[in-house]
């Protein structure tokens, strides 16, 4: 297989590729625009024709044209390769492996059913009525693939037999139920279908609405986890949706299938629905590739009381800015739109930050100052600890300070006791999930001043590795760094990931773009990097010294003075050649 892939990279230009996504412009013999990953103004995304790659020094990330691919299109490895193979007219053996077969024949099945439970509702004056009643253009009932089990139990399963479906298969999908005897029947059975989809727009399970059923059945019957459905990856919308919230930057959030269908219809594409489960980290994981902001339409009398239950302060940790719609209560986006499609656009537009909206809330919801107070405290507060932002976090304690109308100080009390609390379960958690996804994440590093001088130089080793007739160069940077730090570079490059020593390269080619001046500043960086080891040796020491004193002794304490005096004079003469005068 990586035969084909060297193929399809020999073949295809990334720039080419890129460039049908986003608008490129020359920076040096790199090219640059601005990252389709995050919302920028300035570009800081960068493309490598010389060496097939990308680096975002927004986003931070990076990859070859596959990698590209998959982030942008939302598919996997796998997808992007047939994608890529298909525009470079390179064939790909097929895969036999036996788990690619098995996925590849449910989605035949599931293409199938939604195919017949289609034709099915063409021909179901009754179902497409109420359809239309409940304010869907034939245009969004055929867009979003709607379609209608028969009644009966074995509607969709004896047609797809007769295709030479298995039951097995159908099973496997989900679509049947096996009974103990050996016999099955149809899942779905006289109801609405929505397909639901996966970012790609492959249909991967049902839900079924029920239509003049009996009363007591559930509103909507969902397929079962299968091996192409993971309920906690799904958003439903999203294949529709992931453009305009990339444009739009923003995502509008909302809790059913109908809310989805009539907010794409009103003009309002960026929507997608959790179909009523909590939002997980994988959601927010894709979500946060295509935009930072969510704007959530869920009902009003959910958002008011358990919205916490619904993942929202999942968000906040996974940082993003989250807006709240304010619905009237009992009321959900589809009845808004069915009334007066206008209003829809007012309350997004509308729509306030979730700090404020719940402070304005719980003072209308609650009897006196006191019982505001409690509810701020109860219900504010855990979110104010899940923002990541520190800078947010300051601006919010002191709106609450201002809704209450006291001073900030016992808000910060109240804040760090919560946070001590409850906050650091979810972070961590947030943390594992991210990653445990193999994307990597921006875990803020460590970062000292000695470190960012030697990443600084091992990026310049690597740029240089790269180039011609840089012997010399390269040979001193390697004995001084070893030297000065003890380590040898390329040990330290070896360990890196193929990705930390792309960044760096794209990160050497921005500063040095020209070669200009590159030994000046290999010079400049080995002094600072000597100065900055010695500072730290000399903070250390000094640390040392006292402790020795608080134990009185003596010797010690006049071993280590004449450490630090020692170290103080190279530091002198080390400034001394830094700036000759
Ligand atoms: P709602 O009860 O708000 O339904 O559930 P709805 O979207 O307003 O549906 P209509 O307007 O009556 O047709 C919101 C979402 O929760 C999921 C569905 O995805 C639904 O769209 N749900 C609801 C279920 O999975 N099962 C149920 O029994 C009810
Ligand atoms: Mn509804």
């Amino acid at each position: 297989m990586s035969s084909t892939v060297e193929q399809i990279k020999e073949k295809l230009d990334i720039a080419t590729v890129v460039s049908s996504y986003l608008k490129l412009d020359q920076a040096g013999k790199n090219l640059k625009g601005k990252c389709p990953f995050h919302n920028e103004k300035t570009p800081s995304f960068f493309v490598s024709p010389e060496r097939g790659t990308y680096h975002c020094f927004g986003c931070d990330k990076g990859g070859d044209v596959f990698s590209f691919i998959e982030e942008i299109e939302g598919i996997d490895f796998l997808g992007a390769l047939k994608m890529l193979a298909q525009k470079a007219g390179v064939r790909i053996e097929e895969f036999n492996k036996g788990e690619h077969k098995k996925a590849e024949k449910l989605y035949h099945v599931m293409e199938r059913s939604t195919l017949s439970y289609q034709i099915v509702l063409s021909h179901n004056k009754e179902a497409l009525t109420y359809l239309q009643k409940r304010g869907l253009s034939m245009e969004t009932i055929k867009e979003f693939r709607l379609g209608f089990a028969k009644e009966g139990w074995r509607g969709l399963s004896s047609e797809l037999v007769a295709q030479g479906v298995s039951v097995s298969e159908l099973s496997q999908a989900g679509l049947v139920i096996k009974k103990d005897d050996g016999g099955y029947y149809d899942r779905f059975r006289g109801r609405i279908m929505f397909p639901l989809f996966d970012v790609t727009g492959r249909v991967v399970a049902f839900s079924g609405r029920v239509f003049k059923g009996d009363e007591a059945s559930a509103k909507y019957i969902n397929n079962p986890e299968t091996e192409l459905y993971h309920k906690s990856s799904i958003l439903y919308g999203l294949h529709k949706a992931k453009g305009e919230i990339r444009r739009e930057g923003s995502c509008i959030l909302v809790e059913g299938q109908m809310d989805v269908l009539l907010s794409h219809q009103t003009g309002f594409s960026n929507t997608v629905a959790t179909s009523g489960t909590a939002l997980s980290h994988e959601q927010l994981t894709y979500l946060s590739r295509l935009t930072d902001t969510l704007i959530i339409g869920f009902d009003a009398d959910s958002a008011g009381v358990a919205a916490s239950g619904r993942g929202v302060d999942l968000a906040l940790a996974h940082n993003f800015t989250v807006k709240v719609i304010n619905l009237p209560q009992g009321k959900d986006p589809a009845e808004i739109i069915m009334q007066n499609k206008d209003d829809w656009k007012k309350y997004i537009l509308e729509a306030t930050n979730i700090i404020d909206f719940y402070l304005k809330v719980l003072y209308e919801q609650t009897a006196d100052e006191h019982e505001y107070r409690k509810a701020v405290e109860n219900k504010v507060l855990p979110y104010v600890s899940c923002v990541k932002s520190k800078i947010d976090q300051a601006h919010y304690i002191s709106r609450i300070a201002d809704a209450l109308k006291i001073s900030e100080e016992p808000v910060w009390q109240e804040f760090f006791r919560i946070q001590k609390e409850g906050k650091e379960d979810l972070v961590r958690t947030a943390r594992r999930s991210s990653s445990s996804s193999q994307k990597k994440q921006q875990v803020p590093k460590q970062e000292t001043h000695q470190s960012t001088i030697e990443e600084r130089l091992l990026g310049i080793i690597l740029f240089q590795q790269q180039m011609h007739g840089k012997e010399a160069l390269l040979k001193k940077l390697n004995e001084e760094y070893e030297k000065i730090t003890g380590v040898s570079p390329q040990e330290r490059l070896t360990a890196l990931s193929s990705e930390e020593r792309e960044r760096k390269i794209f990160e050497a080619e921005m500063y040095f773009d020209e070669e200009v001046g590159i030994e000046g500043e290999v010079e400049e960086l080995l002094i600072n990097l000597r100065e900055a080891i010695l500072r730290e040796r000399l903070l250390h020491t000094m640390r040392e010294m006292k402790s020795a004193e608080t134990r009185s002794d003596k010797e010690d304490v006049s071993r280590l003075l004449d450490v630090c005096n020692s170290i103080s004079k190279e530091l002198n003469k080390l400034t001394a050649s830094k700036k000759p005068l």
